[in-house]
């Protein structure tokens, strides 16, 4: 079978490669031509750990292709999925305009039966909208399908994810449609979940906003840690037993970011206010996210006195390990704050690279964590590479002009921190 995927961004890929891996033949399409090319050519256009091998072995084996001219391969697939991105607006809605040019460009074109399967993250109701879109794009009344099949992988562990995922959610009214879409997965060992296209919908931004939930709760809860001298940490591991509540997610920190949270929470408020409905606990993981890395410059003010000239060791500017992503990291939302108070930064990433919108005198990327730190008033540590916990500290110790750490992801082992003679501060383990 032919199976076509619009859009290849971080999404779109890992889900072509997965499908060519379980031996159906793909061809990605994108309306970016240097996206397509990269990857024809077998350059992942973005970093993701594994990806590029499964990239390099499907373009070998002849299982996938990379175009971005669709018409030909709308009219020989008999599957499509919709894997284009939906930004957030200004009012915090999500960004139709992608989904609406790709479903609008499938209907004017298709000449037979198509099953299109909706990867993209979308407000509840787009599957109906979508329905919509392409009946009045058809030049003559064709049957299709359209089934919300949302995505659940994360950056750094997509390729993981994508081959074992904790469910496979199904929306549609129609059980020929569901059983195909099962189909395609066949070899995939998971629990599958039917349920109409609204739920299905709903599912992706429920899940997403209840772990952004677990995250503000702990980031707020250790606020009132600091204050009473009790280890959010071990907090953390405490609740974290209780099988209820479990140990992931619990992680304290500087915040949540990236393409999916900050932008699937603000979708689904939109979402329930456009309803009548109020997600006032909703409101509050929000506010807490974008208040956690304030509260943590207060800490580092309130030890460093004023930032104006001091040398400040940024290490990490993703927005969590594993990928080079820099979609709402706190890194850089940190960046500018200390920028704007007089600081001389030294960023260090193993791979994210210092966008040209943050790059000014002041701020400069540095290659290693030494030349980061050396001769620096303050360490901050904005994402947990492992790589940092590995340095050499007790050596660095020596390097700086002033030896302190604030360790926004708790990273690092604060007891031996400071008996290497740092000051220590780990959010919710001051
Ligand atoms: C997320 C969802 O996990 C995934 O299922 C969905 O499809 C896309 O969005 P992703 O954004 O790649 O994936 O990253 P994730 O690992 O979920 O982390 C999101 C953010 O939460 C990161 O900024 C991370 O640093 C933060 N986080 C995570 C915490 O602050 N504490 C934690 O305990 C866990």
């Amino acid at each position: 079978m032919n199976i076509l995927v619009v859009g290849v961004g971080y999404v779109g890929t890992t889900t072509a490669l997965l499908l060519a891996e379980l031996g159906w033949k793909v061809t990605g399409f994108d309306t970016d031509k240097s996206k397509v090319s990269a990857l024809a050519r077998g350059t992942l256009p973005f970093y993701e750990p594994g990806l590029d091998q499964l990239l390099h072995a499907q373009l070998q084996k002849g299982n996938i292709r990379f175009i971005s001219d669709p018409l030909q391969a709308i009219q020989h697939s008999q599957v499509i999925f919709i894997c284009v991105g939906t930004p957030s607006q200004d009012d915090g809605s999500a960004d139709l305009q992608y989904i609406r040019n790709a479903v609008t460009m499938i209907g004017s074109h298709m000449q037979e039966y198509k099953l299109l399967v909706m990867k993209s993250t979308v407000p509840v109701g787009t599957q109906k909208l979508v329905t919509k879109w392409i009946a009045e794009a058809q030049k003559s009344l064709l049957p299709f399908d359209v089934v919300s099949n949302p995505e659940f992988l994360r950056e750094g562990n997509a390729v993981y994810d994508a081959f074992h995922p904790d469910r496979i959610v199904i929306g549609t009214n129609s059980s020929a449609a569901a059983q195909q879409v099962r189909m395609l997965y066949r070899d995939i060992d998971s629990p599958y979940l039917v349920t109409t296209p609204a739920t299905a919908e709903l599912i992706k931004y429920a899940a997403n906003a209840f772990l952004a939930t677990k995250i503000s709760y702990m980031n707020e809860l250790a606020r009132l840690c600091d204050q009473i001298h009790v280890s959010i940490t071990d907090v953390a591991a405490g609740i974290g037993y209780d099988a209820r509540i479990g140990k992931s997610f619990l992680q304290a920190g500087i915040g949540y970011g990236g393409s999916c949270f900050p932008k699937d929470v603000n979708s689904l408020l939109h979402i329930a206010t456009h309803h009548g409905s109020n997600l006032g606990l909703l409101q509050q993981v929000v506010h807490v996210n974008e208040t956690q890395h304030q509260y943590f410059l207060e800490q580092i003010k309130e030890h460093l006195g004023s930032i104006d000239k001091k040398v400040i060791a940024v290490l990490g500017l993703a927005f969590k390990p594993g990928t080079d992503d820099l979609r709402e990291a706190k890194s850089l939302k940190l960046i500018s704050q200390l920028l704007k108070e007089g600081a001389l930064i030294r960023v260090h990433d193993p791979v994210a690279r210092l966008p040209d919108s943050s790059r000014q005198a002041d701020v400069q990327q540095v290659k290693s964590v030494k030349d980061a730190i050396a001769g620096a008033d303050a360490v901050i540590i904005c994402t947990e590479w492992p790589e940092y916990a590995a340095e050499a500290w007790q050596h660095f110790v020596q390097e700086m002009r002033h030896a302190a750490v604030f360790d926004g992801r708790n990273l690092l082992d604060g007891t031996q921190m400071r008996a290497w003679g740092y000051h220590y501060y780990g959010i919710g383990n001051g």
